[in-house]
């Protein structure tokens, strides 16, 4: 039977628990800049650089930060006079660092290095904006390290409550094999004093400390620690676990903490996801317990082991990761609501902003070396509707040339996503000058579209695409079907936590997904006899638990088999059936699915979570669908 007549067509997600310019005239660009502090109540003062023989300061008066040179590591941030935000208890070199995870192949073992440079340059300096740069070549007799040329480089603008830092990493042609699987800029803030987290409006709560972590109890692994005698009495009795923390890209522009003692709020802001990879709902972690705050540019968390940048046969590469924003702020009268809001209207200005008019390298382009993208995406479904549908609130996305769906394991070049509205209309503007493909996909349709055409984008250009159509994978009317192929879960059974293994900030429905232990409430549920959903009776909300993971059986881990059960009535006959075909589609959280198992029988389909052993090999479902041939009609 022809391939392409297929009857069964399967959208999953799955993922694996894997705990898992040039600046000409930088005094005329001032002014673009200024509007931003037209709140501040003095006039700013000149941006000024101090330098000693091993340290230098940028000073606004506004903000200090202090580094060490040449190294770039952040040894002190001062705001308005205070002392430092970063944990002064630490060694200097241990406060604030870019930092990066490689290794040489074929050498398996990796290493975490703090980026350091070994030589200190000033870029620009005026009265209204200083950048500095600390720089590290790699010198090709030295094998026993990175083969990376990486130029870290801050901003301090005149009248900014704060500094950008954003770096240059370059692997020249010819040099040897290189793996980056992470890479990011670190923040340990101040003890005593930074209590209370804000990573989006439902997510913020005081936190306990990293002492009272030590006095926990392990869980099931390191991260996930149970208080069991916190400083803070009230937070006893709670797990805490920084992965439960992590956010899609597309929801990680602003986090960080605040000190009511001090009336300090610290942002990371994240203007932009150009420079992040694998797309909108890549996952990574944000700010955590230390206090911890992180701008992660990448990461293989939720995304398998192979995810990260691989370099090989001498293949030359560069990319710039940022420039974000490190944002500070006062004046809440001990309502961490007020900082928090003001920092969401930061991130704001600075998205609008972007791409920012500052940076000086040559390698971050500017608004007029960049070029802009409209459209308006269709969908034909004829299954759903006779006309062209608009694609509404789709995500539409530029991302380096590949297969379909392969931005979401893209690592090493610059992406592109914006939304579009709800007749299907997008712009995508600030576009780096390459080579891209067209990406979209929309809520409540299956699939993944990719426009045939290769998009080049030159300086300045504005290209019009006109109305793209997009044909979802569809062979047949919808017999039945689980979900909604949204590439997010949360429309299925999501358990309650066990009630000695709560977080509680996570008590909203959209939530409690985030909470720990939820794979061992399956067993609670499903003690000998695994999730059977009847098709006409069942109902995916109550019905589908929202991961299909392992049974727990005497400490061992057994793998599941669910089956969903159905008739087919004057449909087809059974035989035909035989000829089914998964379609996955992979979520950038996925890691399994290859291991995935299926077979179906009469009226029974069978899903085999095939990787036994522990408790944190799982598949998500997205959205399941079963088709009728095409010629029957219903
Ligand atoms: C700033 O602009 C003025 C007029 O637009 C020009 O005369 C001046 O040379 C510029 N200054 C710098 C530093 O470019
Ligand atoms: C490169 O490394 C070699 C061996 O460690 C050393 O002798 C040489 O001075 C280094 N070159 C530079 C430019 O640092
Ligand atoms: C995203 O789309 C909105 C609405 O069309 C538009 O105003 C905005 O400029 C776009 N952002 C980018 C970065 O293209
Ligand atoms: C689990 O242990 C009980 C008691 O020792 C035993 O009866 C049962 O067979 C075991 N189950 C499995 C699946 O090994
Ligand atoms: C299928 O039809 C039979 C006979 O009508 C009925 O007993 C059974 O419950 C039905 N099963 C499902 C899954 O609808």
């Amino acid at each position: 039977m022809d391939k392409t007549q297929r009857f069964l067509v399967l959208g999953f997600l799955a993922i694996a628990f894997s705990l898992f310019v040039h600046l000409g005239s930088a005094a005329n660009a001032t002014n673009r800049w200024m509007p931003q502090n037209a709140d501040q109540e003095l006039p700013s003062s000149p941006v000024k650089l101090n330098k000693w023989k091993d340290h230098v300061m940028l000073d606004n008066g506004i903000v200090k930060l202090t580094l060490l040179s040449p190294s770039g590591l952040i040894g002190e941030i001062q705001y308005k006079g205070e002392k430092n935000v970063l944990e002064y208890h630490l060694k200097e070199n241990r406060r604030g660092y870019w930092d990066i995870v490689w290794s040489r192949p074929p050498e398996r073992k990796s290493f975490f290095y703090e980026l350091e440079g070994t030589s200190f340059k000033v870029i620009a300096e005026t009265e209204d904006m200083i950048e500095i740069s600390f720089m590290r070549t790699w010198n090709s007799s030295d094998s026993s390290f990175y083969p990376l040329n990486v130029d870290i480089r801050y901003i301090m603008l005149r009248g900014s409550s704060g500094f950008y830092s954003y770096a240059i990493m370059e692997h020249l042609e010819g040099w040897p094999d290189l793996n980056i699987d992470e890479a990011r800029i670190t923040f340990k803030l101040d003890d005593a004093t930074f209590h209370y987290m804000a990573i989006s409006d439902d997510i913020q709560r005081i936190m306990p400390t990293a002492r009272d972590r030590t006095g926990g109890q392990v869980l099931n692994y390191r991260e996930a620690v149970l208080l069991k005698n916190p400083s803070n009495p009230s937070l006893k009795g709670e797990v805490d676990d920084k992965y439960q923390y992590s956010c899609d890209n597309k929801d990680s522009l602003v986090h960080g903490w605040i000190s009511t003692d001090r009336d300090i709020g610290f942002w990371v802001i994240t203007p932009s996801n150009e420079f992040r990879v694998g797309g909108p709902v890549k996952n990574d972690l944000t700010s955590h317990v230390g206090p911890t705050s992180l701008a992660v540019f990448f990461s293989g968390h939720y995304a398998g082991p192979d995810f990260g940048i691989r370099l090989r046969n001498g293949e030359p590469w560069k990319k710039v990761f940022g420039p974000v924003f490190i944002y500070l702020n006062s004046g809440s009268s001990n309502k961490p609501s007020t900082l928090w809001e003001d920092a969401k209207q930061q991130m704001q200005k600075e998205t609008q902003m972007w791409p920012y008019d500052f940076p000086s390298s040559e390698d971050y382009p500017q608004a007029n070396q960049r070029g802009t993208i409209t459209g308006r995406l269709l969908v034909r479904d004829r299954y759903l509707s006779r006309e062209f549908m608009p694609a509404k609130s789709a995500y539409v996305g530029l991302a380096p040339p590949g297969d379909v769906g392969s931005w979401q394991t893209e690592t090493k070049g610059y992406q592109f996503w914006n939304q579009t509205d709800e007749n299907g209309y997008f712009t995508i503007s600030g576009v780096r000058e390459s080579t891209y493909n067209l990406n979209a996909w929309v809520p409540g349709v299956m699939g993944d579209y990719k426009y045939e055409t290769d998009i080049v984008v030159t300086p300045g250009s504005q290209i019009k695409l006109g109305n793209l159509v997009y044909n979802p994978p569809r062979n047949g009317p919808t017999l039945w079907e689980i979900g909604i192929p949204d590439r997010i879960p949360a429309e299925f059974y999501v358990p309650d936590p066990s009630p000695e293994l709560r977080n509680n900030v996570f008590t909203k429905q959209n939530q409690k997904y985030r909470q720990y232990g939820l794979w061992d409430r399956y067993t609670d549920l499903y003690p000998e006899q695994d999730l059977v959903y009847t098709v006409g009776t069942s109902d995916y909300r109550k019905d589908w638990f929202f991961a299909h993971v392992n049974r727990r059986t005497n400490n061992t881990f057994q793998s599941t088999a669910w089956q969903v059960s159905f008739n087919l009535t004057d449909v087809a006959e059974i035989m035909q059936l035989r000829d089914m075909d998964f379609m996955g589609y992979t979520h950038p959280i996925t890691s399994v699915f290859r291991d995935f198992d299926s077979f179906l029988e009469k009226h029974t389909i069978y899903l085999k979570q095939s990787r036994g052993a522990t408790p944190f090999n799982g598949v998500m479902y997205d959205y399941i669908r079963f088709e009728g041939p095409p010629e029957v009609r219903l």
